[in-house]
C-alpha cells in the first residue's frame, strides 16, 4: 500500500514511517519541518534500507498539497502534522486554529480531489471531559480546556461530519493517552525544542544532565500517591496501531474512534522511579505548586482496539524510560539544529536516502 503521512518527520510520525517501510509499504512523507529534522527520516532510512519520498510542504498551502496528493495518489493518508503545546495554544491559538483546522480542511479537499478516502487522524486523550468515570471509554464525554484540544475536537467533528456526508470516507480517529519513549535502537526519539512541557522529556534531560532537577507539579492529588497519574504509551506501541487502523479501514467504510493507550495510569513518582533505574542513578526531583490545568488522574479503556484492530499495548513503563534513555544518552542534544534555509525538496530527499551528503556538514547531525 502507498501511505501519505503529514507530518511524517516528527516524533511519533518518524516512528509509523519506520514501521510502515519494515512492513514493505510505500511511504511518501509531506512535512514542513517546522518541528523536525530531515535527520529523523535519514535515520528511519538507514534502519528499514527503504526510503520515504519527502515532500517538503505546509499544510496552509493547498496548492501545493493537492499537487503532492495527485501526483502521489494514496491509498491512505496518516495525519500527524500540527502544532501540538498546549501552553503555547493559549498563547496564539489562532495559529493553532489555523495551522490545525484549516491545515486538515486543505489535506481533505486535496484528498477528495484525488479520490483518496481512507485517513486516519491523531487525536488526543485531551478531548475527553475531566470525568471521575475511569477508565475513558471512547464514548465518554467530550470537553476541551485549551486552544489546541479544541483544535483536536473540532476536527473530529469535522471528521465525523464528513463521514456523515458521504458513505465513501473510511476515517479513523486515535486518541493517543500519553506517548513517550523511542525506538529500542536509540536512533529515533523526541526532540523537543526549548525546555520541555511534558515529563517525560523533561525527566530525560535531567538524567543527561540537560536540567537540574524534575519539578513534581502537586503532590496533594487524591492519586495513589498524590502525584498526577497518567496513561504512558511507548511510542512503537502507537505507531504499530497506525499500521493496525488503515488495515481495518481497507475493509471498512465509516468513521472510528480508538483509544491508544495501556489501560492503566502510572503516577510521576513511579514514572521518575522508572526512569532513575533506567539511567542508573536516583534523579533528583522537588515537589513544587501543581499546573494550572492538570487534572490529578486518567487513563483510557482500549478494549475497542484490540477487539476492532487487534492492537494491544506491549511494552510497559520500565521499557519506555529504558528506550527513552538509550536515545536520550546517544543523542544529548536530539538531532541537532536544522534550518531549512534555501535546501530544496531534492537536496533534502538526497540526504535523507544518503545519495550525496551535502547537509551533513553543514546544519544537519551526520
Ligand atoms: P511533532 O511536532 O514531533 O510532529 C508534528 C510534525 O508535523 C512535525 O514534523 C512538524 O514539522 C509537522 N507540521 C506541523 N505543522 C505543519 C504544517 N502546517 N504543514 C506540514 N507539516 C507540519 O509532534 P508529535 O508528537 O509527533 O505529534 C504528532 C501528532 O500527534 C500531532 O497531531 C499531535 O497533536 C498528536 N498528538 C501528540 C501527542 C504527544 O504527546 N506527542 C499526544 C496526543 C496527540
Ligand atoms: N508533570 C510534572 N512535572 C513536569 C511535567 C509534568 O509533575 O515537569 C506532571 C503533570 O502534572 C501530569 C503528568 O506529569 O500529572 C503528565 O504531564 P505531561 O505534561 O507529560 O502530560 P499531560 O497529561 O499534561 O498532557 C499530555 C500532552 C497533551 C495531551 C495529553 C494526552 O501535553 O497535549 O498528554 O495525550 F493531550
Amino acid at each position: 500500500m502507498h501511505v501519505l503521512v503529514t507530518g511524517g518527520a516528527g516524533y511519533i510520525g518518524s516512528h509509523a514511517v519506520l514501521l510502515l517501510l519494515e512492513a514493505g509499504h510505500q511511504v511518501s512523507v509531506y512535512d514542513n519541518l517546522s518541528n523536525s529534522s530531515p535527520e529523523s527520516l535519514r535515520r528511519v532510512c538507514a534502519m528499514a534500507g527503504a526510503s520515504p519520498e519527502l515532500f517538503i510542504g505546509d499544510l496552509l498551502d493547498s496548492d501545493r498539497l493537492k499537487e503532492v496528493m495527485l501526483n502521489v495518489k494514496p491509498d491512505a493518508v496518516i495525519h500527524f502534522g500540527g502544532l501540538k503545546a498546549v501552553g503555547e495554544s493559549v498563547e496564539k491559538p489562532l495559529a493553532y486554529y489555523r495551522n490545525n483546522v484549516v491545515g486538515t480542511v486543505n489535506l481533505i479537499e486535496a484528498m477528495e480531489c484525488a479520490d483518496v478516502r481512507r485517513l486516519v487522524f491523531s487525536s488526543s486523550a485531551t478531548v475527553y471531559a475531566e470525568s471521575k468515570k475511569l477508565p475513558l471509554m471512547e464514548d465518554a464525554p467530550r470537553d476541551a480546556s485549551n486552544p489546541y484540544g479544541r483544535t483536536k475536537l473540532h476536527i473530529e467533528q469535522m471528521l465525523e461530519d464528513l463521514a456523515v456526508s458521504s458513505g465513501e470516507w473510511s476515517i479513523g480517529i486515535l486518541r493517543y493517552f500519553n506517548p513517550v519513549g523511542a525506538h529500542p535502537s536509540g536512533n529515533i526519539g523526541e526532540d523537543p525544542q526549548g525546555i520541555p512541557n511534558n515529563l517525560m522529556p523533561f525527566i530525560s534531560q535531567v538524567a543527561v544532565g540537560r536540567r537540574n532537577e524534575v519539578k513534581i507539579f502537586g503532590k496533594d492529588y487524591p492519586t495513589y500517591d498524590g502525584t498526577g497519574v497518567r496513561d504512558y504509551i511507548h511510542v512503537v506501541d502507537l505507531a504499530q496501531g497506525h499500521l493496525d487502523a488503515i488495515d481495518f479501514l481497507t475493509h471498512h467504510k465509516g468513521q472510528f474512534v480508538w483509544n491508544l493507550g495501556t489501560g492503566s495510569g502510572t503516577s510521576v513518582l513511579d514514572v521518575i522511579g522508572a526512569f532513575s533505574r533506567a539511567c542508573g542513578r536516583q534523579l533528583p526531583y522537588k515537589i513544587v505548586e501543581r499546573r494550572a490545568g492538570d487534572i490529578a488522574e486518567y487513563y483510557g479503556d482500549p478494549t475497542a482496539a484490540r477487539l476492532e484492530l487487534g492492537w494491544k499495548a506491549e511494552r510497559g513503563i520500565e521499557e519506555m524510560a529504558c528506550d527513552m534513555w538509550k536515545w536520550q544518552s546517544q543523542n544529548p542534544a536530539g538531532y541537532g539544529e536544522f534550518e531549512i534555509g534555501d535546501y530544496t525538496n531534492e537536496d533534502l530527499n538526497a540526504y535523507i536516502k544518503g545519495i550525496k551528503d551535502t547537509l551533513s556538514s553543514t546544519n544537519v547531525v551526520s
